[in-house]
């Protein structure tokens, strides 16, 4: 079977991390890259031997392409899934699944009318301790979910908001830490655990106030169906990037995630499993799942599966999220207009 032509939509800070999946395969080859910058279409073509374009709704409609990702500022998810899907292409989508769970819906929908394959980069599944937690969970070994906790401590600083036109704005961005940053733990708790909702959520700006709208951190009491209770919280306001920590527990066992290491307790051991020898592309911090979950997803479209994210699994973490910024009674809480879409050329 020939391999997919795949189109990379925004030539920003994520590409080079398809880029570098996409060259491994042969299931996919890229074929062309798009950016509304032409200075960067130009660099990431030249780098990558294929032809660049500035505009994005041309490139859909090419026939000759089969699936485009999108690398591009959340506002922009929506309407460039929505068009690709409709005009036949698979999607391959950034996190976050648009700008909220409306959004997503609504990706979700032109997914099933279309037929065609839609999917969200919540590549940290992928990741060696994530797959063998979801692995022991599944087995059964540890018995019934009885709550758990994730703390996200990352560095964000002003430059990081002030170089860029769409982070720290609640309409092109959506919110900050929780729904760029910690949206992938916020999706691995509600994956790992069967299904979460918000119980109490605040949203705060504590340094970077007077730099961005939106929130530099969040905490999150969430509950499962049986009451079980997870307490979520995440910074940009911390000194380093530190090790993403999950933990959870079970009737007959806890897990422990500390970055790439993971502690398994059952009543008759504990051991340490050490997974960051892995090979890693990018910042650490964005894990080692680019590259096996873009495999992935073309060994099933080529196989005729669905995606092991379907549209409707990427939603229930954007209900989460969604919920949590309603949940939010501070000053800082999301706008309820935060969805109309910047005066900008789409
Ligand atoms: N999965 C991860 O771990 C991870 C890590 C970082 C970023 N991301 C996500 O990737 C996406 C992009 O983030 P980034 O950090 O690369 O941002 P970025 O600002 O570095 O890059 C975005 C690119 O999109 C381009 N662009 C903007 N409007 C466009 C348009 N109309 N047509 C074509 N190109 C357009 C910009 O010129 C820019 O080059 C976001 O959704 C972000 O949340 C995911």
């Amino acid at each position: 079977m020939n391999p997919f032509n795949v189109a990379v939509i925004g030539c920003g800070a994520i590409s080079g991390n398809h880029f570098h999946a996409l060259e491994k395969l042969d299931t996919a080859r890229l074929t062309a890259v798009c950016d509304i910058n032409a200075e960067k279409a130009n660099a990431a073509a030249d780098a990558q031997h294929v032809r660049a374009c500035t505009d994005w709704q041309a490139l859909i409609q090419d026939p000759g392409i089969d699936a485009v990702h999108l690398c591009v500022p959340h506002w922009l998810h929506r309407p460039m899934a929505v068009a690709a899907l409709r005009a036949g292409k698979h999607v391959l989508c950034e996190k976050p699944m648009g700008m909220n769970a409306d959004e997503a819906a609504q990706m979700a929908a032109a997914a099933r009318e279309t037929g065609k394959a839609l999917t969200v980069c919540f590549q940290n599944r992928y990741n060696p301790a994530s797959r063998r937690m979801k692995a022991l969970i599944d087995s059964g070994a540890l018995g019934a979910f009885l709550g758990g906790s994730a703390f996200v401590v990352w560095n964000r600083g002003e430059q990081y908001y002030q170089n860029c036109d769409w982070r720290g704005r609640w309409r092109t961005e959506g919110g900050s830490v929780l729904i760029n940053q910690a949206i992938h733990t916020l999706d691995l708790i509600n994956w790992l655990s069967g299904g979460l909702r918000v119980t109490h959520g605040r949203m705060s700006a504590h340094r970077l106030a007077q730099t961005i709208e939106t929130e530099d951190t969040c905490e999150l009491l969430l509950s499962d169906a049986a009451g079980h209770r997870c307490l979520f919280y995440a910074s940009n306001c911390g000194v380093n990037n530190l090790p993403v920590q999950l933990h959870l527990t079970f009737e007959q066992g806890e897990l422990h995630m500390d970055g790439s290491r993971l502690t398994v307790k059952t009543p008759d051991m504990t051991a340490l499993e050490d997974y960051s020898a892995q090979v890693k592309v990018g910042k650490d911090y964005w894990g080692s799942g680019h590259g096996p979950f873009i495999e992935d997803f073309y060994r099933r479209l080529q196989a005729g599966e669905a995606p092991a994210i379907p549209p409707e699994d990427a939603l229930r973490t954007m209900r989460l999220m969604d919920e949590a910024y309603r949940a939010d009674t501070s000053e800082r809480r999301r706008p309820d207009n935060e969805c109309d879409p910047p005066s900008r050329t789409e």
